[in-house]
């Protein structure tokens, strides 16, 4: 089943669920995109940083040949700019870590071609993001989940850190609902009108995490993953902390 979409305020269409591609192995990922696209994905999310986006072109032209996809039912995630859409390389721009100050800032700039339709931050119960995100949507700026589930996998992982796949309430809940943890933790997102990008490359887990559409977690429910935020974050970015844009140092 593909994944529906979110209007931005560009009128573009953006999927609510998409794949995200960080450690993605380059030798691996062709095929991992190839899967998802059969899957129903249509959002993948990408970065040069990520060092495969080469691979996971390949994958796209190859599908597009093939006729599994058209182009322009794909909607492809890079970090970009205001030439490129000049160029008409680009159809939107969004915007990546940015508190709401710093969106401030963008939005007030004399001279702004392009306003950002999406900002993509961290989010997860651990780090509900409830003031940035209102904050975002009250300026017609859509958000994107990124590390949905935590990001079990990030390199900087330090033991006796929070482990959200693990946590008992959510695997309670996923049991309530005869669902697993990720796909709660997707649901959560999505039922926020949160665009969300978990990354797998597992065929098996890339095929569960788009099974999220035929279930709906109660009032209540949301209230209690609510609950649960600790403004911890995954992804700190500990390497520019002492940079002068640093933005995790904001409270939103
Ligand atoms: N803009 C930014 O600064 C930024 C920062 C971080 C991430 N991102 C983007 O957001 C994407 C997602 O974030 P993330 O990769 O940090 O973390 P994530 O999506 O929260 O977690 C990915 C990890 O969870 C595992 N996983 C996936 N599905 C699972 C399932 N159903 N059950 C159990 N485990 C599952 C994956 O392992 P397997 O692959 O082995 O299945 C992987 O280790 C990234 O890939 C990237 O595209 C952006």
């Amino acid at each position: 089943m593909a994944s529906p979409c979110v209007e931005l305020s560009n009128k573009m269409k953006m999927p609510t669920l998409g794949l995200g591609t960080w450690q993605a192995p380059p030798g691996k990922v062709e095929e991992v995109v190839k899967f998802a696209i059969d899957a129903g994905y249509r959002l993948f999310d990408c970065a040069y940083f990520y060092q495969n986006e080469n691979e996971i072109g390949n994958a796209i032209q190859q599908k597009i040949k093939e006729g599994a996809v058209k182009r322009e039912d794909l909607f492809i995630v890079t970090k970009a700019m205001e030439e490129l859409v000049d160029c008409g390389l680009v159809k939107a721009i969004g915007i990546s870590n940015f508190n709401h100050e710093q969106i401030e800032r963008i939005l007030n700039k004399p001279g702004l071609k392009y306003k950002p339709v999406n900002n993509q931050i961290e989010c997860h119960p651990y780090l509900t993001q409830e003031k940035l995100i209102k904050y975002c949507k009250s300026n017609g700026i859509s958000v994107t989940a990124y590390s949905p589930l935590g990001s079990p996998n990030r390199p900087w992982a330090k033991p006796g850190e929070p482990v959200l796949l693990d946590d008992p309430e959510i695997k309670e809940i996923a049991v309530r609902h005869h669902k697993t943890p990720a796909q709660v933790l997707i649901r959560f997102l999505i039922q926020r009108d949160v665009i969300v990008i978990p990354k797998s490359d597992k065929p098996q887990r890339i095929e569960e995490n788009i099974k999220v559409f035929d279930f709906e977690l109660s009032k209540k429910e949301m209230d209690v993953i609510l609950s649960f935020n600790r403004n911890w974050r995954a992804v700190p970015a500990l390497q520019a902390v002492n940079h002068k844009d640093y933005p995790f140092k904001a409270e939103y």
